[in-house]
């Protein structure tokens, strides 16, 4: 099956050390920028509803605004409970200052 990109972002809409929060049709989505690589995840947390993009990063991991969990943002693992569940990891792709996503 062929990836289907589509355009969410510019660069400049996510600096590093910054986290977005973006919507891909039903899909709610954070980018992460981890010293200028570009990572996308789901934007709700495995836990309960929070929104992870409203959280804190640091180096590659997210914290979760209500609990405190932490993310990987490159692989989506949880490094520290109460969330066990891994965060879905999206496709990316930059060009020039174009983030794209890789949808279903
Ligand atoms: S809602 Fe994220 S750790 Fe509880």
């Amino acid at each position: 099956m062929s990836e289907n990109f589509q355009h969410v972002a510019h660069t400049r809409d996510v600096p590093p050390g910054k986290l977005l929060r973006v919507i891909i049709g039903e899909h709610a989505l954070m980018l992460a920028n981890v010293e200028g690589g570009i990572y996308a995840t789901d934007d709700m947390c495995t836990h309960e509803d929070a929104s992870l993009s409203t959280g804190a990063l640091k180096g590659d991991c997210v914290s979760c605004p209500l609990h405190g969990s932490r993310f990987n943002v490159r692989t989506g693992e949880p490094m520290e409970e109460p969330a066990d569940v891994p965060l879905r990891t999206w496709k990316v792709r930059v060009d020039g200052d174009k983030i794209l996503i890789a949808i279903d």
